[in-house]
Formats: C-alpha cells, structure tokens, sequence
C-alpha cells in the first residue's frame, strides 16, 4: 500500500486496518510527503511491518523489484496530484514510483485531490493514461475537502476502497449470482416505408459491455437489442432481438417483472411515423416535400420507474448535449432510477459507436462519482460495481 501526501492520508490508517482486518499481509510505502500526515508509527504498529519510504534505509537497499513481485494488489491511497503525474510520465524519484514502475501485480489508486486540481485537464489527462495503463481508478466522492470547499475530491471511504479491492482480488467471485438483469441496448429503427426509418447511432457496444459485465458477475442477463452487429461475449447473456421501440416495450414488460436489475443503454426513438406506408414512398412529380406525422413512443425506463418494486434496481442513461448535469438529475427523479449514468457528445471518445466512454454515475442520494475516458468493459465494470453496491 502506498500512501502520498495528502490529507486523505488519515483515512489510510484505516484501510490498513480493514485490510488486515480482513486477512491480508500489507507492507505500507510512504512519500515524504505523507509522514506530514500520518506517522510511520501507526501504520508500521497496524500493519504489523516496518514502513519503507526511501531507496535505501540504514546502509541497506530497498528492494523495489522484490517488493513488486511480492504483491499481489498494490494500493495507492490516497493518490496525490504529483504522485499521478509521475505515473502518468514514468518519474522515478522516490521507493514508491520505483515499485509501481516495477510491480507485476494489479494497481489500483485512489485519488484525493482538491475539486479545482481534480478537474484540471492536466489531472484529467494523467488519469486517462494511467487507466489505459491498466491502472484502476476509484473515483473520487462528493463533500467537504481539505480547503474547506465542497466539492469533488474526496478520496474513496476506506470500506468503498476495500470491497473494490476484494473484487478485483477475486474476479471469479459471482457477487450477483440468483439475481436476473435486463438491459436494453442498441437504436431503435421506425419504419417511414419498407426501406426507409427513424433511427440514430447506437451501436449497441455501450449496453452489450454491461450485459457482459453483469453476466461475469454472475446475473442470469436478458438483453433486449436494438439493430445492431455487435454481439455479446458472454454466451449465457439471453438475447432479444427487436426492431422498434414499441418492439422493446413489449419485450421489456414481458420479463421486468421478473428481474432484480433493469439497465436502460438503449438509445430509443422518442417519436415514431404515425403510420408507415407498406409500400416503398415513390418521389410522384409533386413539388412539395411529404410530411410525416409523428406520435409519441412509450418511455420504457419512466414505465419500469412507475412499476418499480422494492430490492429492483433501475439504472438509467442520459445521454446529452447541454445542461448535463441538470438534465440527469431531473431524469433520475422522472424516472424514477436509482442509479443515473450521464455521458455527454461534448466529450472526445464518448457516446455512440466508439469502444471508450466518459461518464458520471448519480446515486438517489444526490451522490455522484465522475470517472476519465475509459474504455466502454471497463465503465460498463464500474456501472456493475455501482448496482452491487446498490443492492447491497
Ligand atoms: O450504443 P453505443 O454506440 O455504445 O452508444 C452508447 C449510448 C450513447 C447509446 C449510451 O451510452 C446512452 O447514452 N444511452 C441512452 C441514450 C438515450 O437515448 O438517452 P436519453 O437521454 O434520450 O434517454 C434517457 C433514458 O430513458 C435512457 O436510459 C433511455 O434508454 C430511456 N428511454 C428513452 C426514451 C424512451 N422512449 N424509452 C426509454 O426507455
């Protein structure tokens, strides 16, 4: 476990706790920085082992490489701004980046940073690298920070850091094993004619990764699909082939009843032609462009919001383009979710059709946890991460 400087670094003390707590064997790392914090002598007295911070203590070589290969997860709670950026360039001026860059094991870091050094570009640049380094990223809370603002920054709890940790460790384990997950996924298509529609860019990768994701987790997943040529990995995943949103409705209410979980990724046509020719609509000479009436689709999410039932978990999309925030907050509450998934076509990499996606999860209880660019299995993970700890 490494720990940098920060003032998250008092919640470290009681990670190391519960991860003794809870049956592992923690050698704690400490910067310079961090002993302004929290003094070697606790973690060295709760962890049961002397704490390292330097390349070479008392004539004797800290050896890193060892220390790396011993591992078999190494934490970085709390992750500190400059730790980051040296990560994210490969500096290695300090026991601690000497470790990571030569650990073979899993790294996960949890960030704790003031908000307006969280959102700075350079810091939401050096998180992107590290997550395609394959490192995890906890995301950071909402609340009170070191400088008295409130805001984002605030480094995971240290029980959230633990059951991440716990699953990451045990990737076998099945922690949505009897529960039944239906999520839809994909456009919808609305014929005008035979060979003409309504529909948009949904590739159906966002919701296909997530029916993925909760199958690894053991879920029994139906996957209502809209037209699309992706396909799932997991062959357990039940797939539901459907053209329209009407189409979707009617597969959605015929097993929602029946699930604990409900993931709406689909991208449906709000409206639809009122009626559509059943022969192909010919240009006839007239000058005048035709007009197609629309009416209005049925909502699918608001439906299963309305028909809610206590221990279901409805998670909702919002996909925007202005007001992001405020418009998924105001779709959360119409629709009665637990769990809102924003992302937004203002961002480079996120929403239809890529592999990657950036997206902020919004909790009921007006908690949210914003995450880099990442790619879409592993936002489609922490969606999964977020309905475990929902249900639990
Ligand atoms: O498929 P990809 O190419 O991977 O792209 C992924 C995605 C961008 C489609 C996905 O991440 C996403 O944002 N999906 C929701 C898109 C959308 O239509 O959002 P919305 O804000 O219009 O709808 C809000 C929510 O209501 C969504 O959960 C939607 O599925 C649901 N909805 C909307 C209309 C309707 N008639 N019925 C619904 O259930």
């Amino acid at each position: 476990m490494g720990i940098t400087g920060s003032i998250a670094a008092y919640k470290s003390i009681l990670l190391v706790r519960l991860l003794v707590k809870a049956g592992a064997e923690v050698k704690v790392i400490q910067t310079s920085a961090s002993r302004d914090f929290v003094s070697p002598l606790v973690l060295s007295t709760l962890s049961k082992n002397p704490v390292l911070s330097d390349l070479s203590e008392s004539d004797a070589w800290a050896n890193h490489v060892m220390l790396g290969r011993w591992a078999d997860l190494m934490v970085i709670a709390p992750l500190s701004c400059n730790t980051l950026s040296k990560m994210a360039t490969g500096v290695c001026d300090n026991l601690l980046m000497a470790v990571y860059l030569s650990s073979t094991c899993p790294v996960t870091v949890c960030p704790a940073m003031d908000e307006d050094m969280w959102l700075h570009p350079t810091t939401r640049r050096n998180l992107t690298i590290i997550a395609n380094d394959s490192v995890s990223i906890i995301p950071v809370g909402h609340g009170e920070l070191g400088s008295g603002l409130v805001g984002e920054g605030r480094m995971a709890e240290p029980e959230q850091i633990l059951e991440a940790i716990a699953l990451q460790l045990n990737p076998h384990s099945k922690p949505l094993e009897g529960k039944r997950a239906l999520v839809t996924a994909g456009p919808t298509y609305e014929p005008i004619d035979p060979v003409r529609f309504i529909g948009n860019h949904s590739s159906g990768k966002m919701g296909i990764e997530i029916a993925d994701a909760l199958c690894k987790a053991g879920a029994d997943v139906t996957l209502i699909l809209g037209p699309s040529a992706e396909r799932p990995k997991c062959s357990k995943v039940n797939v539901v082939n459907i053209t329209t949103a009407v189409q979707m409705f009617e597969a959605v209410k015929a097993i929602y009843y029946n699930t604990e979980i409900g993931v709406f990724a689909a991208a449906v046509a709000d409206y639809r032609p009122e009626n559509a020719f059943e022969s192909k609509w010919k240009k006839d000479g007239n000058t005048n462009p035709p007009t197609i009436k629309l009416v209005e689709n049925p909502d699918i999410l608001k439906y299963c919001g309305e028909q809610k039932k206590e221990g279901q978990c409805l998670v909702g999309f919002a996909l925007e383009t202005d007001n992001e925030e405020a418009n998924a907050l105001k779709k959360l509450k119409s629709k009665n979710a637990d769990l809102l998934v924003l992302n937004s076509l203002k961002d480079e990499g996120a929403g239809f059709g890529t592999n990657t996606n950036k997206i902020a999860i919004f909790g009921k209880k007006g908690n949210k946890k914003a995450f880099p660019l990442l790619k879409k299995s592993e936002v489609a993970t922490e969606i999964v991460n977020a309905i475990i700890a929902e249900l639990s």
